[in-house]
């Protein structure tokens, strides 16, 4: 393990803007902080059987596992996009689109962070904290110019494992619960050493230390679904990133939108987890006085410059150092340094800052900050950060995507499959066997079955009928639920791959499985019961031929929902083209058009209805069979027009034309999530 990199400076305050830099906590960093030396942030009662014997909660605890410690070190962060801003040349031209000017969201953001230590980044809305947080996280894409540096390394998949990412909303299961939630996560992300039972005993500790057990059995819940309160919600979200026991942890607005005790609950809580030897850098807004003396370091930026950067308490004397000392009712420092970043002195009047002249003093305000920030604290950052020569010597300029060697990970591909299809199968029950669909379904077979109640091949036209309209109905029900799958999981698959949690292959095969039981069942029944309310063929054999071809084409069409539901990503868009898609094969199936024009005539050579509803009738009907085709007249069923167009023969074409169909759409699905996907 290697030591953590310890602050030696020792050197105290002067009155001098660059002096006051140098000061920095002299606390010794614990890399293995002692539970018994933190006050406890639960004060909820631990129901009983999830009280662990003290030696567990030793062995297991989150504050006393062993780490590695990471030194973050940031120079010179610049990052820039493309503005699609339309320039207008004069009042009366038309607007001319000129080639797109760059925008600078971070610029020169420079920094250390070392173990022990919570840094909070403050700043205005816009002003690229996120983006910054982003960047440290090594999740930004896009053109990044600077140095980002982990024990003076780039970031790494090592690294990445090893970091912690609690972004600003929270990306939860909603039906799930909170221990469920946390379970699932442990099994999927703690290392394949540690067995079941361990795994599962580090989930209920999280919920132990983050005073979570109170709701351990809410749903997590979500914007339409009542669950957990936001401030439980959040603390589930620090949960599943403090499960791996990160080195560095870094969290997107923690407290936001939460109550000030709530809030100040989250920062003791962080302010443990960097006493217990992590890096941990936060955003965060308006935090109260309170909040800001927990606070190592503070970083704060104004429309993407960093204006200071260095220890919390140090601030404001660095600004009084520069001539902006606060007001008269001065309480917060939190607000003084949010005022100066909007360039807003104390002393200025609220209701002058519309104004135009206001506008321009705001701007050279912060111009002025920025220019005292370059002056003073920049270059002592700078001496700060080649502090250990050591580190710079691995040190070398980041591209926008790291590249990634072998992935080690945690777990078996066997063992995420059973996971994810159990986690899915879990999260899904309650729209996969939801009575809504049951309903639905039943509805329809049961009147269909009085529709078509008896018929017999005298009526072959209506029995045909019958088989189209299964080729059809069981074509458009799966294509439709399966268009949502990947659209509506999308934002979990991003977060969950980003940490490394799970193969692609192993959720595909996961989600994809989970939804079959249902898939099959419907139609199975639905099959059952119409095809013997609609007096089809009396024979046991075809009536399982026939319950196999209809459930081979809900697999085909599946696939095919699958597969656009991961192309489009965008469920409006993917439901538009699904109905276009199944209109054409309805109409091309060969029920309805027997002769169409043969420049057009091979669309229906892609339609899985087609094929479908060729195989239904090539079960159903012989070559010998016979029908009532006028009075006191019998024709073979061959003749019949709708049965002469598409043949009875060939069978083993139209499956193999399903299976090709079956496997293709399938794959189609997987090759655009894996394209869609971060790595
Ligand atoms: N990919 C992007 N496309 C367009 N604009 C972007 C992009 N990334 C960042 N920006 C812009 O950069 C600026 C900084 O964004 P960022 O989200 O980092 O701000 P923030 O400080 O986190 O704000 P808030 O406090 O409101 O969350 C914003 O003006 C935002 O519009
Ligand atoms: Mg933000």
């Amino acid at each position: 393990m290697m030591p953590p990199e310890q602050d030696t400076s020792n050197i105290t305050t002067h009155n001098s803007p660059a002096s006051i830099m140098l000061t920095s906590r002299t606390e010794n960093v614990s890399v293995h902080a002692e539970p018994s030396n933190v006050v406890p942030f639960s004060q909820y009662p631990i129901p009983s059987q999830q009280h662990q014997g003290q030696q567990t909660r030793l062995r297991f605890s989150v504050l006393c596992q062993p780490l590695r410690p990471v030194t973050l070190k940031f120079e010179e962060v610049a990052y820039s996009i493309y503005s699609s801003t339309t320039t207008t040349t004069s009042c009366l031209s038309l607007s001319s689109h000129k080639p797109k000017p760059r925008r600078s969201v971070l610029n020169g953001v420079s920094g250390v962070v070392r173990p022990g230590e919570l840094l909070a980044m403050l700043g205005p809305s816009g002003s690229g904290k996120t983006t910054l947080l982003t960047a440290l996280g090594g999740r930004l894409t896009g053109k990044l110019s600077g140095t980002i540096t982990y024990n003076g390394r780039p970031f790494s998949c090592s690294m990445k494992r090893k970091t912690g990412f609690v972004a600003q909303d929270d990306v939860l299961y909603p039906h799930l619960t909170v221990v469920e939630t946390l379970t699932y996560a442990a099994l999927l992300k703690l290392p394949k050493e540690l067995t079941r039972e361990e795994k599962i005993e580090q989930a209920e500790l999280i919920i132990v230390e983050l005073g979570l057990a109170r709701c351990r059995n809410t749903i997590v819940g979500g914007p339409l679904l009542r669950g957990v309160s936001g401030g439980e919600r959040k603390r589930v979200s620090i949960g599943l990133e403090m499960l791996v026991n990160p080195s560095l942890l870094l969290l997107d607005e923690p407290t936001s939108g939460l109550d000030s005790t709530t809030a100040q609950r989250i920062m003791v809580t962080l302010r443990r987890l960097a006493r217990g030897g992590r890096t941990v850098i936060t955003t965060i807004h308006q935090p109260s006085s309170g909040l800001y003396r927990m606070f190592d370091k503070v970083l704060v930026l104004s429309e993407g410059c960093p204006i200071y950067c260095g220890q919390a308490e140090q601030a404001m004397e660095y600004f009084s150092s520069i001539g902006f000392t606060p007001g008269f009712n001065f309480l917060n420092p939190a607000d003084f340094l949010l005022d100066l970043a909007n360039g807003i002195t104390p002393d200025e009047q609220l209701e002058f800052q519309g104004s135009v002249d206001h506008h321009d003093d705001q701007n050279s305000r912060k111009q002025d900050l920025t220019s005292s920030y370059k002056k003073n604290i920049y270059p002592v950052l700078k001496a700060d950060i080649n502090k250990n020569l050591q580190d710079s010597s691995f040190s070398t300029v980041i591209s926008s995507k790291s590249s990634c060697g072998e992935v080690q990970w945690s777990t078996s591909w066997w063992e995420q499959f059973k996971v994810l299809l159990r986690r899915g199968l879990q999260e899904r029950k309650h729209e996969s066997y939801s009575g809504l669909r049951i309903f639905q379904v039943m509805s329809v077979s049961i009147l269909s079955g009085l529709l078509w109640w008896h018929s017999d091949i005298s009526h072959i036209q209506d029995q045909v009928g019958l088989l189209f309209f299964f080729s059809i109905f069981w074509g458009f029900f799966p294509l439709f639920n399966a268009i949502f799958a990947f659209p509506q999981e999308r934002p979990m698959l991003i977060k969950e791959r980003s940490s490394g949690m799970y193969r692609l292959s192993s959720y595909y095969f996961a989600r994809t499985t989970g939804d079959l039981p249902m898939e099959l069942v419907l139609p199975t029944i639905f099959v059952t019961v119409t095809y013997w309310m609609g007096g089809l063929k009396p024979s046991l054999v075809t009536f399982v031929l026939t319950l196999l071809i209809v459930l081979f084409n809900v697999l085909v069409s599946q696939g095919l929902g699958l597969a656009l539901g991961a192309i489009l990503m965008d469920v409006k868009q993917a439901t538009t083209l699904a109905s276009v898609t199944m209109l054409v094969f309805l109409l091309v199936g060969g029920y309805y058009i027997q002769h169409i024009p043969p420049f057009i005539a091979w669309l229906k050579y892609i339609s899985f209805s087609h094929y479908c509803y060729k195989l239904l009738m090539g079960v159903q009907y012989s070559v010998n069979d016979v029908y009532e085709c006028e009075i006191g007249m019998r024709c073979n069923v061959t003749d019949f027009p709708a049965i002469k167009c598409l043949g009875l023969d060939n069978k083993w074409w139209d499956v193999a034309a399903l299976t090709i169909m079956l496997v293709g759409y399938r794959l189609l699905a997987y090759v655009a999530l894996r394209i869609g996907q971060p790595h």
